[in-house]
């Protein structure tokens, strides 16, 4: 459990000021669903009306002030603490409390669960091609121009030319969302056709807020979905191409949460609650979130309601691989991405005095104006009153002597801030690495992060003469024959919040993504530089999330009908294993790299519904108020009987953990199909697994004579206690394949040996 705790403390807690009263915190009241109005209730339950709907609001506003004043007596302090209240999808309130207020709360009858408000982190060109979806490809504009897809980040910056609306209509009928004209947001159009923003946690709270975006992270994030096809798009010269989304017909809708302190709980619930009401199709959450439970987790509450009106949430995996244990937004119903690295990389030739050269990774757009310049390393322009233990191989802060380091180029060790050197005068900067790296940032200076036997040979230059130089040229793109490859920092499973599910999902591509950006922003984000553009390269899961959200609107295009879950499972089944095998892998990669053509056409898909997940939620332990957070009414455990085998979940991949390394593999999936490829078809299991692990699958052959038919098969699999037989071997990697011959539908099988804790 050491790992969630270190996330942990690196979430501060909101305080708030409210009422003069400095103990009370931000917390959220979670009340269950939206309570019928007593005409509906007595109706069916199905189409609410207008007049309905309202009343229901106003029943859940005044349980609400019930609820709160019952423990602030005082009229004027119950006011002032209530921070934001919730009426549309679900039931609840934030406010600012004490402690015996929120335990007096928690023992209230109307309320399922009260947690505090905590503050969230935000975690091209050649992207949609690399993902084999051409710009010429089959497409049904008219169907994709009434997708909205709903994006929970930080701002939009209209003034980008990806966000223009040529060729769309007005804004589908059924989108009820809004668009905030306030400060510097000049407004939307039929492209962006709503913008809200939320800032009502005083812990993350901004002078004059708007949905204009400042950052440049939530312009990225949307272009990447649905930007507008923009030709001659690049990062000064850098990777140049067309720009644009994954489904560029389609509308966007910003919710802006993300704020340069953060994103608060508060907020997000509060776009999770407007976004489902007002008529997205898709969610794309590119923000750090863990918790202790599915239960005191926005995402994870928000993200079910919206699975139950048939909105598709992806949400990015995290940033903090490689470690394992790190993956983040791993709630079933939520599809999990994590980061893979495109074709193309940039590379950034470097030449000193004496003629040798080599390319290093950056992102580098300067290109030199002279021949050589001075050069110098981070040892002989040490701050000499530097203490005798630090050394100032890594140019931190503080580790050099500017005299020494004004006008030249500076040779670092092991890592370098390029904004210290620069603030310092240096004007370039060459880094010896002796790990690789895979990913490169755009620097502020001209910078490359070179191999250290190549840093080392530059060292033993600057020692041979008198007046050492080099160069820095402006990078080239060049192919990467490594693709895909799994970024490093992408986040790995397992997760921690369920030990019955492959984590993340898929992954997509999230290195160096050419996306839109904002003009309020310097391309690196950093004060000292003054190149501001309409582009940028990101790299992130924050990246790859949208590329999912984007794929999953394209599919929705041709099966209007599908759930969210079909939808998941379609792009799952049909994704590509990646080309490095590690042992660990599909904690890294799930089920592969989505492929959003093939996953028009899954064959099989392996559906779930609102029950299958209160099912699972049974089954790991979920009872009670922590049950009601999810449910209608009240549903309990002994309503939805436990289905059987391993996960009780009907999901495309398989996973099981165990605890003890001594006791023999022998475990039973449940899994049923449902056929959306050919009527007549029959499918045969194909399975691939090392040979310490045995997979049978039961029946191995399903004949369809339908289009929905579903089958049902077990799959088990079997082995040895895995530390006994083989040393140090703590995963298996296995897969099962459903094929007809024209479609494959594959899902990863993984066990692994829970961390000894
Ligand atoms: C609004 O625009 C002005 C000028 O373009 C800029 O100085 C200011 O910082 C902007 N304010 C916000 C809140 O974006
Ligand atoms: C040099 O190091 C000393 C001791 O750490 C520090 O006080 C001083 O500020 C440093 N000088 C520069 C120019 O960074
Ligand atoms: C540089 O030269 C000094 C003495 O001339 C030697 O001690 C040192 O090892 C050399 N460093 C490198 C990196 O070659
Ligand atoms: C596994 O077996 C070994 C050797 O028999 C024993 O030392 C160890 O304690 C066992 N581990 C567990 C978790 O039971
Ligand atoms: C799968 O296994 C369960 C028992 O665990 C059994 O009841 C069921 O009939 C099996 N299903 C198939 C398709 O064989």
């Amino acid at each position: 459990m050491i790992t969630l705790f270190l996330l942990a403390t690196q979430l501060h807690w909101s305080f708030t000021h409210g009422s003069g009263d400095t103990f009370r915190k931000a917390y959220i009241v979670y009340m269950g669903e939206i309570p019928r109005s007593q005409a509906s209730a007595a109706a069916t339950g199905e189409g609410e009306g207008e007049g309905e709907g309202l009343r229901s609001k106003t029943n859940a506003a005044d349980l609400q002030h019930n609820v709160l004043s019952s423990v602030i007596q005082d009229v004027s302090t119950a006011q002032q603490s209530k921070i934001h209240s919730y009426t549309k999808s679900f039931n609840a309130f934030a406010a600012n409390l004490l402690p015996d207020e929120v335990q007096k709360l928690r023992d209230n009858e109307n309320v399922v669960s009260v947690f505090p408000s905590r503050i969230r982190k935000l975690h091209t060109t050649r992207s949609w091609d690399f993902l084999r979806m051409p710009q010429a490809l089959k497409r049904n504009h008219q169907i994709e121009s009434n997708i909205i897809v709903g994006v929970l980040d930080s701002g939009i910056y209209m003034e980008a030319p990806s966000f223009n609306d040529k060729g769309l209509g007005p804004p589908p009928l059924k989108w009820k969302g809004r668009c905030q004209v306030i400060g510097n947001f000049t407004g939307c159009n039929n492209k962006v056709i709503g913008a809200m923003f939320y800032n009502n946690d005083p812990a993350t709270s901004e002078p004059n807020p708007s949905p204009q975006d400042e950052q440049g992270h939530g312009s990225h994030t949307s272009s990447t979905i649905a930007g507008a096809s923009i030709a001659g798009a690049s990062l000064y010269g850098l990777a140049q191409g067309t720009a644009r989304g994954g489904v560029p017909s389609a509308r966007i809708a910003m919710y802006k949460v993300c704020w340069p302190k953060g994103c608060s709980d508060i907020d997000l619930l509060a776009a999770m609650d407007d976004a489902i009401d007002d008529g997205v199709d898709v969610l794309s959450i590119s923000i750090g979130m863990e918790s202790n439970g599915f239960y005191d987790n926005p995402f994870a509450i928000g993200s079910f309601h919206a699975m139950k009106k048939g909105i598709f949430t992806a949400c990015s995996a995290g940033n903090d691989g490689p470690d394992l244990y790190t993956v983040q937004n791993t709630a079933p119903w939520i599809m999990t991405v994590g980061a893979s690295g495109l074709d193309r990389q940039f590379l950034t030739p470097v030449k000193v005095g004496n003629g040798i050269e080599t390319t290093g990774l950056s992102i580098n757009t300067f290109s030199p104006k002279k021949q050589m310049y001075p050069l110098t390393t981070a040892a002989i322009a040490a701050n000499s009153t530097l203490s005798k233990d630090s050394t100032p191989w890594f140019c931190d802060e503080g580790s050099l002597d500017p005299k020494k380091v004004n006008g030249k180029i500076v040779l670092c060790q092991g890592g370098a801030r390029l904004s210290y050197i620069k603030g310092l005068g240096g004007i370039g900067a060459i880094v010896s690495l002796r790990e690789k790296r895979d990913t490169s940032f755009i620097s502020a200076i001209p910078a490359t992060y070179v191999d250290s036997i190549f840093g080392d040979k530059i060292l033993a230059y600057v020692n041979s003469t008198k007046f050492p130089q080099a160069v820095i040229y402006k990078s080239n793109t060049t192919p990467n024959a490594a693709a895909p490859f799994l970024a490093s920092f992408s986040s790995r499973g397992p997760a921690m919040l369920s030990r019955t599910l492959l984590k993340p999902d898929v992954v997509a591509p999230g290195v160096n993504i050419l996306a839109a950006y904002t003009k309020l922003s310097s391309v690196t984000g950093t004060l000292d530089d003054d190149r501001f553009d309409v582009y940028t390269l990101m790299s992130g899961t924050s990246m790859s999330c949208p590329h999912v959200a984007a794929a999953a609107a394209y599919v929705k295009t041709f099966h209007p009908n599908w759930s969210p879950s079909a939808i998941k499972s379609a792009l799952m089944t049909t994704a590509s294993e990646l080309k490095i095998k590690a042992a660990v892998a599909e904690l890294g990669y799930g089920a592969g790299q989505i492929d959003p053509v093939s996953a028009l056409q899954p064959g099989l898909i392996y559906d779930l519904s609102k029950f299958d997940y209160i099912r699972f939620l049974c089954k790991e332990g979920y009872s009670g108020t922590t049950l009601r957070l999810f449910t209608e009414d009240n549903t309990d455990c002994a309503s939805v009987p436990d289905i059987g085998g391993h996960d009780s979940l009907n999901y495309p991949s398989m996973y099981y953990q165990f605890q003890n390394p001594n006791t023999s593999i022998n475990v039973i999936f449940h899994r049923t199909v449902t056929n959306v490829g050919l009527k007549n078809s029959i499918y045969k299991a194909t399975v691939k697994a090392p040979r310490n692990l045995k997979v049978s699958v039961i029946p191995n052959v399903l004949a369809f004579s339908q289009l929905n038919e579903k089958k049902s098969f077990n799959v088990t699999i079997e082995g040895p206690p895995l530390l006994l037989q083989t040393n140090q071997i703590t995963h298996l990697s296995a897969s099962l394949e459903w094929s007809d011959t024209k479609h494959r539908v594959r899902s990863p099988i993984f066990v692994t040996l829970a961390e000894q804790m």
